[in-house]
């Protein structure tokens, strides 16, 4: 039977490490603090940005929402980050994507003090990423990484296939993992949507990564056996079985491969819950910067 690399388990086991971490700086008189900007009314991203404050709420950082309307001007949401970062009591910034069309995204992450950049998406951080110097990571390849390392699934000179070259996702994981330290090391092909025929790369992947956004594109043909596959995606896909008309879904085929894997990651309970546990994990190293 393969290992199910449990997502879920190990996010709420770093939330109980958290909120120790979180409980000593207070008796430092430190309390972390995230600001949370949500421009627009997505509803994915309302539920994603409800679930941060929560989680922040749940192991004492406190956290402020700012919402504002879709028809925000780029000055006004320039000047909200301007207050946050010359706010001292302000930890971490985080900005949710994707932002209205008539925003333009890299000027607003470019606005962020890169020290309160907990979402790593700021040149500075993603620069310093590349460079292997110290920085804030985007919160889903950390998640990835911190995956790798509970269930010491050695990455060391191994191949690691990633499917996907966004900025939140595929560039930095395989930038993460090709650097020389423990638990990375790997050689890493990104592949992605000019590619003509995946299998060409995925079949001699020891780890495959799939972040590419297309439902149950991976089945078991595209997979060697006993590949460890992280599956990054969640699509929602009409399902007439369900209450509510649809089951989310990666994008690996998780019933068609799993004979074959030696590990995976579910959809959902997988990757998912721990992007959220590491910006809080990146939130607090700030609050720590400043002692
Ligand atoms: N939208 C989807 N994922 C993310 C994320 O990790 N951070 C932010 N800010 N927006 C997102």
């Amino acid at each position: 039977m393969p290992i199910i690399i449990d997502g879920k388990k190990t996010a709420n086991e770093i939330k109980i490490e958290l909120t120790q971490e979180v409980n000593q700086l207070k008796e430092k008189d430190i309390t972390p603090q995230l600001a949370l900007l949500l421009v627009g009314n997505d509803p994915a991203s309302e539920i994603y940005v409800s679930n941060k404050h929560k989680f922040c709420n749940d192991i004492g950082v406190a956290s402020i929402i700012e919402k504002l309307p879709n028809n925000t001007t780029e000055k006004e949401i320039l000047d909200r980050i301007s207050i946050w970062n010359n706010d001292k009591n302000i930890d971490g910034i985080l900005v949710q994507l994707p932002l209205p069309k008539n925003i333009n995204e890299t000027k607003i992450l470019l606005s962020i003090n890169p020290n309160k950049d907990v979402d790593g998406f700021h040149p500075e951080n993603i620069g310093k990423l590349v460079a292997g110097l110290p920085g804030y990571i985007p919160c889903t390849p950390l998640g990835i990484y911190e995956l790798l390392k509970r269930y010491n699934i050695d990455t060391s000179a191994k191949h690691i296939v990633v499917l996907g070259r966004s900025n939140i996702v595929g560039k930095p994981i395989a930038n993460l993992l090709v650097q020389k330290t423990k638990y990375a090391n790997a050689i890493v092909t990104l592949c992605h949507s000019a590619a003509k025929n995946i299998t060409d790369f995925t079949l001699s992947a020891d780890i495959i990564i799939a972040a590419m956004g297309v439902p149950e594109l991976i089945k078991k043909q595209h997979i060697k056996d006993g590949a460890v596959i992280i599956d990054v995606g969640i699509n929602s896909i009409a399902d007439a079985t369900k209450q509510k008309g649809y089951r989310l879904v990666g994008d690996v085929d998780y019933n068609d491969v799993l004979d074959k894997v030696s590990a995976i990651t579910p959809v959902p309970g997988g990757v998912g819950p721990m992007t959220i546990a590491m910006l809080l994990k990146n939130t607090i190293q700030s609050a720590k910067n400043k002692m």
